[in-house]
Parts: structure tokens; sequence; C-alpha cells
């Protein structure tokens, strides 16, 4: 090639590698859905992250449907995403789709919730809460309060998520040391503030929702939507039956400074910064570690007004 057609091409040359390195990251998202004040809040932080890098974000709703998730998790490989994120809906079930993302070369970060799967290479890395240590942390905080002595009602999250098996089991485990601490009712409110009236309704009406002094339920939209089923009853939340939940969202803070809620255990859903730093770093082919726990507190009431304000979700 003559000089003066070598000098002609270089500026296309470096313009094209430019480009290359500024192309912005495509990433697949598939959520949940939109259950909980908690993951509203999620919801948000990820779209608000995303936008602040320029990342392009497909981002899906999976309506709390595992097969919605599947199907969005195939489209993005469809599409060529250079990363794939998602929080599932249930623990076990994805073996298939996970080795077809591996095969088409994307990377997956998991974000929240975890899987069950005979290969931990399927996916990257995942980020979120340790939700066996948040069990245990509600169960401590109730034997506490009540000297170890309670009738407990449990409003169960999403059947089959991580959430609703580790808290349970985190809660099981501690009241195995304290044998005046039984549960004597357990069902699921899918982790909505609806659902966890309806079941708080058909516990006070079942023979042994008459004796029940504890309520533990797996989130704070649950709780809420009981507080008012326990008023409608005709009793106190917070007073006749003592109640602790899990998120920490805004209105629980609220419920707590008006004395119907007593406790809650944080788990933080503010996780878009930290999700994008590991997006950015797999992306980028860098080693991650394979989970990310978030640090978490524990609020009750006494605390509650003076946290209110500063509140971020
Ligand atoms: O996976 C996190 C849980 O999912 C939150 O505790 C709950 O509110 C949400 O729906």
């Amino acid at each position: 090639m003559r000089p003066t057609s070598l000098a002609r091409l270089l500026p296309l040359v470096l313009l094209g590698a430019a480009a290359l390195r500024a192309a912005p990251l495509t990433v697949g998202f598939s959520q949940v859905g939109a259950e909980s004040g908690w993951r509203t809040a999620n919801t948000e932080s990820i779209k608000a992250e995303a936008a602040k890098r320029g990342v392009k974000l497909i981002f899906s709703d999976a309506q709390q449907k595992q097969e919605n998730q599947i199907k969005a998790l195939r489209s993005f490989v469809a599409q060529g995403v250079d990363v794939i994120a998602f929080s599932p809906v249930v623990e076990t079930g994805w073996e298939p789709v996970l080795r077809e993302i591996k095969q088409a070369g994307i990377p997956v970060v998991l974000t929240d919730r975890a899987v069950e799967v005979s290969d931990p290479k399927l996916y990257a890395t995942i980020i979120g809460s340790d939700f066996v240590e948040e069990g245990r942390k509600a169960a401590r905080w109730l034997a506490e309060k009540t000297g170890g002595k309670a009738t407990i009602a449990e409003l169960v999250g999403t059947p089959g998520s991580a959430p609703a098996i580790d808290r349970k089991k985190g809660f099981e485990e501690i009241l195995r040391g304290h044998p005046d601490m039984k549960i004597v009712l357990s069902q699921s409110g899918d982790f909505t503030r609806a659902k966890g009236k309806e079941v708080m309704e058909a516990f006070l009406k079942s023979p042994e929702g008459k004796n029940i002094t504890a309520l533990f339920a797996h989130n704070d939209d649950m709780a809420l939507g009981a507080i008012q089923a326990i008023e409608e009853a005709g009793l106190k939340p917070g007073k006749d039956i003592i109640i602790v939940s899990i998120d920490g969202v805004h209105d629980a803070f609220v419920a707590m400074t008006q004395g119907k809620l007593n406790c809650t255990v944080e788990c933080n859903p503010l996780l878009g910064p930290q999700l994008f730093d590991l997006i950015d770093a797999v992306a980028a082919g860098k080693s991650v570690p394979h989970r990310v726990v978030v640090k978490e507190g524990v609020y009750d009431q006494s605390q509650a007004a003076a946290a209110l304000p500063t509140r971020q979700y």
C-alpha cells in the first residue's frame, strides 16, 4: 500500500477502535415483578444506575412467573446482549436456560435471589442479602422481646423463592433453642400486601388464630396487610400481636412510629451501584467474588422516629 493511502486509512482505523471501546454496554435484566415496596425500590435503583452509566438496559418484568423469566432470558440471548442479569423468582429449574446462555458466551450476574444449580460456574457472581441470617435476626429479636414465649403465625414469601426458603430456615433454627416459641400457623402471602391481609384474616378466624401472640412476616408488605386485618378484627397490632418483618421499607418505619409494627430486619434493595460494578467487571473479563453479601441492620420502634427521615426506600 502506498504511504498516502495508509495515511488516509489511519484516522478511520483509530476512529473504529475508539468507537468499539466507547460502545455502551447492553445489559438484559429480568426482574421478579412489582410485588412489594422493596421490589419497586430495587427496580428504581437498577434503572437509575444504568442510566447514570450510559448502559443500554433491556428491562423485563416477569410478573412473579418463572416461565416469563425464562422467555426473557432467551430473548436476551437472541438480541446478543453483553451481560444478562436477573433476580430469579424461584430457586430451582434454571439449569437448561443457564446452559443455553453459557453456550452463547454471555456472562450471567444474579442479584437479590439465588438459584440452585449443579454447576456454580453457570453464573459469574451473585450480589444480595444473607436471607438465612435475616430469619435468624427476626427470631432473635422476637425471643428477646417476648422472653422466649410466643405463639407465632408466619406469613411466608413466594413458595420456592430463596428468601422464603432461607428466612424460614434461619427463623426456625433460632426457635429450636426456645421450646416455648412455636409456629402454630404458616402460609404464603406471596410477598404482597393484599395476600398478607387475606391470609391474616383467615388465620384470625381459625381456632389456632385465637391464641396468636406474635407474627413473623417474611416481608414488610405482608406485615402491613396483616396489620389491617388485625385492626379490622378489633385487635391492636404491635400490642395484642407482636409483629416482626423483613425489608425496612419506608411504610414499615411509619407503622413502627405508630406502634403497629414492632421490628423490621433490614434487607437493602438499593443494589444498583454494586450490581453495575460487578457487571462492568464481568464484561471486562475481570475476576469477581462468586458471592457478594450486603450488610444490613435491625430496627425496632425505639429507633423508628429517628431513622425515618433518612430512610432512602
Ligand atoms: O427477594 C427479596 C424479597 O422479595 C423482599 O424481601 C420482598 O419484599 C421481595 O418481594
